[in-house]
This record gives C-alpha cells, sequence and structure tokens, in this order.
C-alpha cells in the first residue's frame, strides 16, 4: 500500500483510507458492534493505516468500535476524529465551536476511542455563531496539551479557511468530492494546493453510487444517509447520474477493475489528495477498494473517464 503525507505534517498514511460513518449505524445498514470491530481490523491487516470517524456517527459508536479495533495497534495507525456537531437526548444535531464545548469534546473523544492522543482533529462543519477566534483558542489548547497532534477541517470554503488559519496551523481539508460531485475544484482545491494543504475527500463512492450497485429504481427510504443528497434527491439528476455510470462501467469493464476502483483511482490522481475514506461494512468491498493501490491510471483513461463527468451540474 503507498503512502501520501498529509499537508505539511509528519503524518504519511495510507492512500487508501477506511471511513467510519456506516459502522457507527445511523443513517445506514450495519452489522453487530463485534462485525464492526473485525471489519476495522481487517482494514488494518489490508495495509490501511487512516482511519476517518466523527463523535455524530452513531452517537459514539463509531469511535468506541475504532478504538476497540485498534487498541492493540494503536502507534501504527493514524485516527483522524471530528469536532463541533453535539447533539442532546432526543438525538437532535446542532453545530458548536464554542470553547467550552471543544474541550470537553476532545475528552470524550479520546475515552471512546481508548487513546490519549488523535492525530487529526477536525472541525467537522463551520459555526458561524462561533467567533474563529475563539474556536481556534480552544484548538491550540487541544494542541499544547497534545491530545492531537494537527488540526483539519471539513465543509469549509476557502474564506472560512484563510480566517482560521491566521490563529491556528491548518494540514488538511474533508470536502464532498467525487466523480459525481466536482463542486470543490473551483476555488476550494486550488486553495488547498496553495496552501501546502491536503484533501481528504469524502463521499468519495457518491454514497454508494460510484460502485454500480445502485440501479434507476433505488428509492432513497426513511432514515438513509442519502436523503440529504441531491445526487439522489434530484431525481432527474440522479437518472442521469445513472447514465454516466454506465458508460463509466464501460471504462472499468475494459481495464478489468471494479467501478469503485476506477472512482478511488479518479480522486487519487490529483497529488493534492492524499488518502480516499471511502466507507464499508463489507469485508468483499473493503478488499475491492484496497485493490485500488495495485494499478496505475493512465493519463489517457483519467481524461477519458473525466469527460464523462464534466457537465456543468457537477460544479454546483
Ligand atoms: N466530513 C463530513 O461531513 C463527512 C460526510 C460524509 C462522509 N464522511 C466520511 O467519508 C466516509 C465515506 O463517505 P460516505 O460514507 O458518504 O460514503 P461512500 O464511501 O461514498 O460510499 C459508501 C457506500 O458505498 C458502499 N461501498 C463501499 N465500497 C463498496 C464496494 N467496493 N462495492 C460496493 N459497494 C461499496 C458502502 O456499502 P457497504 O457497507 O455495503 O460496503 C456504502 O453504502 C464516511 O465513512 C466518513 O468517514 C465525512
Amino acid at each position: 500500500m503507498k503512502s501520501r503525507r498529509i499537508g505539511k505534517s509528519e503524518l504519511i498514511v495510507s492512500e487508501i483510507g477506511y471511513g467510519a460513518w456506516e459502522i457507527g449505524g445511523a443513517g445506514w445498514e450495519s452489522g453487530s458492534e463485534d462485525e464492526s470491530v473485525d471489519i476495522v481490523r481487517k482494514a488494518f491487516d489490508n495495509g490501511i493505516t487512516f482511519f476517518d470517524t466523527a463523535p455524530v456517527y452513531g452517537f459514539g459508536r463509531s469511535e468506541r468500535i475504532v478504538g476497540k479495533a485498534l487498541k492493540k495497534v494503536r502507534d501504527r495507525a493514524f485516527i483522524a476524529t471530528k469536532v463541533g456537531l453535539v447533539w442532546d437526548d432526543s438525538g437532535k444535531v446542532r453545530k458548536c465551536l464554542k470553547k467550552n464545548s471543544i474541550l470537553t469534546e476532545i475528552d470524550e473523544s479520546l475515552r471512546r476511542l481508548q487513546t490519549d492522543y488523535v492525530d487529526l482533529y477536525q472541525i467537522h462543519w463551520p459555526d458561524n455563531e462561533t467567533p474563529a477566534q475563539e474556536t481556534a483558542e480552544a484548538l491550540q489548547m487541544v494542541l499544547q496539551s497534545k491530545k492531537a497532534r494537527y488540526i483539519g477541517v471539513s465543509n469549509y470554503s476557502a474564506e472560512q479557511m484563510k480566517e482560521l488559519s491566521s490563529y491556528v496551523p491548518l494540514i488538511s481539508l474533508q470536502p464532498p468530492y467525487s466523480m459525481l460531485d466536482r463542486r470543490v475544484e473551483k476555488d476550494i482545491l486550488p486553495y488547498v494546493c496553495e496552501q501546502g494543504m491536503s484533501a481528504i475527500p469524502y463521499s468519495p463512492l457518491a454514497k454508494g453510487l460510484l460502485t454500480g450497485r445502485i440501479n434507476g429504481d433505488y428509492k432513497v427510504g426513511p432514515g438513509d444517509a442519502r436523503g440529504l443528497d441531491k445526487n439522489f434527491t434530484d431525481h432527474d439528476r440522479f437518472l442521469r447520474n445513472i447514465e454516466r455510470i454506465e458508460k463509466l462501467k464501460e471504462i472499468a469493464r475494459e481495464l478489468e477493475i471494479s467501478l469503485s476502483q476506477l472512482a478511488i483511482k479518479w480522486l487519487l490522481y490529483r497529488p493534492e489528495i492524499c488518502s480516499v475514506i471511502a466507507g464499508t461494512t463489507s469485508e468483499k468491498h473493503l478488499k475491492d477498494n484496497t485493490r485500488a493501490a495495485e494499478w496505475q491510471l493512465s493519463d489517457q483513461t483519467y481524461e477519458k473517464v473525466t469527460r464523462i463527468v464534466s457537465d456543468k451540474e457537477l460544479f454546483e
């Protein structure tokens, strides 16, 4: 498994990472806690060293599973978690990046993860109610106490990154990015490159669309994590995605690889991408995704694929 450095940090992580939202359960069909622990261990055994989780994934469940699974190999695994989405007893989630909330959240994450530090601490979503300076002060305290090695952000615009990084150093951005969602290419990825940061694309398989397992009859059910994603909820766009996927599948067939591998490799073609964190609850899918590390995407194929996913709507 090849590795890449996150920004200018000392973190050198596997190109294929592991996204732990799915094992949190909420919004996804996941297995039992033991099965989920097993899949995270299998990810590590298959060469994955970078694991992305968050407190809100299953309200602590995902972090607990990641912590349990990686406890014995903690010194060889990189754990990224997040901060800034808190929930109440009724399960209502809200954004909060206030100083005291961050200082409480980090301790709760470390307890669930059974560790005394995380490698990367990422702001999950911006909170417009809290001044960036206050948030940065708390993050500096987290760094100084060595509870986190580095700070990153997720779902931030270039302007928001610029403001926050004037108070605290940022090494990475985790944006939504895939062949079916290219919005970040306009000014967010250029900013990331200019600053020497890295990007960690989330929903790299467009929540399963870029695996070929979803067909035109798919209906988003209640509680389905896809219910807030316009690649699914805008029905005309959804059907155009299915057409694009048929063309992409044809290329994958010619290359004798899976569509998921093509989607992962297409992201890794850009040097600013450090790791692709596809989420899975299945050993078969995990192995399929990991195999993307075994072959090279030629410039010619990259361009052929890119032409199929170049319509204006994928940038909006
Ligand atoms: N920062 C944020 O705001 C944010 C938002 C969303 C996600 N994320 C992170 O990004 C990670 C991944 O994104 P995502 O959860 O949106 O979804 P994704 O990785 O784009 O897609 C996951 C879906 O694809 C399926 N899948 C994965 N590999 C497959 C394969 N080889 N063949 C067939 N199906 C396959 C999974 O089902 P199976 O379980 O059956 O394999 C699951 O339904 C998350 O786990 C999380 O860590 C972050």
